[in-house]
Order: structure tokens, then C-alpha cells, then sequence
């Protein structure tokens, strides 16, 4: 049997990183299809519109990428810089901004796609800052909702998933900077950040 390599019949890689983790909430098959109805949606939504959709860095990377293979109409895409934890679990509520849009949105329609919304102060302040661009229209698509510590009156136009108040990896989100590279989303063990 090839190194790391589970033998089971989806024959998932077997990564170090499955010992922090509690239990599994979306495999990668859920995740794959959810992204996949998703795309379709945003894809009728946008169709005959200048659309530019946005990946705020870095837990989105995944999610985004996967998301724009399934969005069938011309857009073209951004990139910005933006996080609120440092190496906690809590948000600190300070956001900082490391990198901003290349692309002109003034009359475009930008569609933000953010990893999970939590507290939602760093969507609330982008949301403010891309507003001041003049784009034709802004929309919140995020993979994971934790709906229970939400702290700004934001909604999302598009989600995948609502959450509970737990923290979660993998999949492009991080606990600091660790576990992005995991194919699914699990819980964290509370003993890695206690
Ligand atoms: P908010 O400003 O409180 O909504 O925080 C949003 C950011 O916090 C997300 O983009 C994530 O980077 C991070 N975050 C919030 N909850 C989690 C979690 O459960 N796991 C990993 N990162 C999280």
C-alpha cells in the first residue's frame, strides 16, 4: 500500500493533522457538492453581468477556488487581504487590512467570498470599505454561517453551511495558520487551543 495512504474504499490521504481533529462535520464529498449547487446558483444569478468575485485571504483560498470552477459566467477575480484573529479563538475585533483590491469595481458587481461568518465585524468592515468604490452591486457569499456569535447585523446572500458555536478547520480555515491544507471540515480538539 502506497505511504499514507488510508485503505478504506474512498481511499482519502491520511494527513498528521486528523489527530487534532474531534469529529468531522462536512467530508469532502459534502463540501464538493454543496460548492458545486452553489456555482449554479450564483451562475444564473450573474449571468449577462460584469461580475468580479472576490477572495478575502487566506481562509477563503479553498473554497474560492473550488466555487469559481463551478460559476459558469464570464467574471473575472480579486484578492483582498483581511483578518481579525491573531492566534486565538476569539476575534479580537480589530481588523487589519493587508492588502487591497487590484481591479476597479466601480460599477461592477462584486460577489465577496468569505470562509465563515462569525462575529461578522470583519464583513461588516469590508462591506463599508468596498462600498466606497462604487460597485453596481455587493453580495456575501460565505461557506460556513456561525450564525450564534454574530455581533454586526450582516446576512448572507449565499452559504453553504450554518455552523454551531464551534471552532473549526480545514479547508482553508486556519487555527494559527495550521490545519488550511485538510480536505474536509472538523472540529478542533479544544485541548490544541486550551
Ligand atoms: P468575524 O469578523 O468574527 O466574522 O471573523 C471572521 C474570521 O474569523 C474568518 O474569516 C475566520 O478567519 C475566523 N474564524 C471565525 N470562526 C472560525 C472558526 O471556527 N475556525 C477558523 N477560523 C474562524
Amino acid at each position: 500500500m502506497e505511504t499514507g495512504v488510508l485503505d478504506n474504499p474512498t481511499n482519502h490521504i491520511c494527513f498528521e493533522a486528523d489527530a487534532s481533529i474531534k469529529s468531522i462535520l462536512y467530508t469532502k464529498e459534502e463540501l464538493d457538492s454543496a460548492v458545486a449547487n452553489l456555482g449554479k446558483k450564483i451562475s444564473n444569478d450573474y449571468k449577462g453581468k460584469e461580475l468580479i468575485v472576490v477572495c478575502v485571504l487566506k481562509g477563503s483560498v479553498i473554497f474560492f477556488s473550488d466555487l469559481i470552477r463551478n460559476i459558469s459566467c464570464d467574471c473575472k477575480i480579486d484578492f483582498i487581504g483581511a483578518s481579525s484573529y491573531g492566534c486565538e479563538t476569539q476575534s479580537s475585533g480589530i481588523i487589519r487590512m493587508y492588502k487591497d483590491l487590484d481591479l476597479d469595481i466601480k460599477d461592477k458587481h462584486v460577489l465577496i467570498v468569505e470562509d465563515i461568518l462569525d462575529t461578522a465585524k470583519t464583513m461588516d468592515y469590508l462591506i463599508h470599505m468596498l462600498k466606497g468604490k462604487k460597485p453596481a452591486g455587493l453580495k456575501i457569499c460565505t461557506l460556513l454561517d456561525k450564525k450564534a456569535r454574530r455581533e454586526v447585523d450582516v446576512s448572507a446572500d449565499y452559504k453553504c453551511f450554518d455552523v454551531a458555536n464551534e471552532f473549526v478547520v480545514g479547508y482553508g480555515l486556519d487555527f494559527n495558520e495550521e490545519y488550511r491544507n485538510l480536505p474536509y471540515i472538523g472540529i478542533l480538539k479544544e485541548e490544541k487551543y486550551n
